[in-house]
């Protein structure tokens, strides 16, 4: 199933991930692909927002993964894998204690440095450059 959109800010990147948090139950991982500043981090703030996450989603620049406490009992999981080397370095941080995990909400940016670590039922969610407004946001399960 693939669903295309075009956002023509950064506030309608988070309103639409607003509004695609609603359908989020816990478990899932959501792969968040595209260049530097497409609107990845953007996308997770506006998910953080729908989710009742209170603290701030920054880009991480040297941690690989921030916990953030959301709504229900649930868990945001923000991977950022841009300085990750290896596989086995996102296994010594325990990321396979999150991933897919029922009460965690997994979002990774640069997911394809960790291919081989990503469930099958994994969404692919792809940002690509139109002009300095515009991302063309791609949904694909
Ligand atoms: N339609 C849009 N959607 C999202 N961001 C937009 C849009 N238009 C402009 N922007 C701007 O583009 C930038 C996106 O930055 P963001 O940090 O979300 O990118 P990123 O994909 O996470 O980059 P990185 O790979 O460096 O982590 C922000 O400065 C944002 O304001
Ligand atoms: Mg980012």
């Amino acid at each position: 199933m693939k669903k295309q959109i075009i956002t023509n800010s950064s506030r309608e990147t988070k309103e639409l991930a607003k509004k695609f948090s609603k359908k989020i139950k816990g478990g899932e991982v959501l792969a968040l692909k595209g260049d530097l500043g497409s609107g990845k981090t953007t996308f997770v703030q506006g998910l953080a927002k729908g989710l009742d996450v209170k603290e701030n989603i920054t880009s991480p620049t040297f941690v690989i993964l921030n916990l953030h406490k959301s709504k229900k009992g649930l868990q945001l999981a923000h991977f950022d894998l841009y300085r990750l080397n290896n596989e086995r370095d996102l296994e010594g941080i325990g990321a396979t204690d999150y991933l897919g995990k029922d009460k965690i909400i997994s979002v990774i940016e640069w997911p394809e440095r960790a291919k081989k670590l990503l469930p099958k039922n994994t969404i692919w969610i792809t940002f690509e450059h139109i002009d300095e407004n515009r991302r063309k946001i791609t949904f694909k399960k």
